[in-house]
């Protein structure tokens, strides 16, 4: 794992998006694997002007998020489809048809999350898994105790998840829905590469777990410690409670490997 201190939120999420631009430039037809929250919404923005201004085309690229809300239909603004549309997929090139979430809408829900999960190899694999942290310490919605091999599944949501993310349910965390379907923590260990972005002082007890923290399902996100190619991008805020600060920003200004984002 490495961790990249940015001063902040708008820098870490651009270097974030820099760090996808290169992915797609190199692999033109790459698998990525896409968050929502509100501190995706930066990196989104970030992706649209390098495609308005670079040319940066998603057109060959296949996309797959990592959860989507059960029981909500995707013109719901609360749902990930409908923020998807809105903060990247109307604004660049990817083709509708490549653009994967999870259908919260199915019927047997176990069959969609196979399906899901079957859709996912047979693209290759993901090669560039975006994430965020929950308060929690969740990566998609798996939630303290999700198995650390676990798959794409239904998950109940904690009610510190419904709280967070009820702004876009007009505040009212009772219309946070329930239950989610996840990648599960097993399938984001397998992506080629992993990203995880965090910023805001709010994240940075967390952000201290998960990354120096024991490797426990507790906090799912300190399970990408096991993962051969994982970069954690914060801000000084989200940075506040790593005891190894000056070490992780020594090597973001000496490593070659990142010559170029400095
Ligand atoms: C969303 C997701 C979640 C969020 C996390 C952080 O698709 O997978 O794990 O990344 O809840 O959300 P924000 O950025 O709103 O704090």
């Amino acid at each position: 794992m490495e961790v990249i201190i940015r001063p902040d939120a708008d820098q870490a999420a651009a270097l974030t998006a820099r760090l996808i631009a290169q992915e797609v430039r190199l692999r033109p037809n790459a698998v990525l694997g896409l968050a929502t929250g509100r501190t995706m919404e930066r990196v989104y923005n970030h992706l649209v002007r390098l495609h308005q201004t670079e040319g940066l085309s998603f057109r060959e690229c296949r996309t797959f998020n990592l959860d989507e809300y059960i029981g909500l239909p995707p013109e719901h603004s609360g749902s990930f489809a409908y923020y998807m549309r809105r903060h990247f997929f109307s604004r660049v090139d990817l083709r509708p048809e490549n653009a994967h979430l999870p259908n919260g809408l199915a019927a047997d829900l176990p069959a969609e999350c196979a399906r899901y999960e079957a859709l996912i190899r047979q693209s290759g694999g993901v090669d560039l898994q975006l994430l965020g942290i929950g308060p929690d310490g969740h990566i998609g919605f798996n939630e303290p105790l999700s198995a650390l091999r676990s798959r794409t599944r239904e998950k109940a949501l904690t009610s510190s998840t419904r709280q967070a993310n009820a702004d876009a349910f007009g505040g009212d965390f009772q219309q946070v829905p329930c239950r989610a379907i996840t990648m599960g923590v097993g399938t984001i260990l397998e992506a080629k590469r992993c990203i995880l972005l965090a910023t805001g002082e709010r994240k940075a007890a967390i952000v201290a777990q998960a990354v120096e923290g024991p490797i426990t399902a507790m906090v799912s996100a300190s399970a990408l410690q096991l993962h051969p190619r994982c970069v954690v991008i914060v801000d000084e805020a989200a940075a506040a409670g790593l005891d190894g600060a000056d070490y992780y920003r020594w090597l973001f200004e000496h490593e070659p490997e990142w010559e170029a984002f400095r």
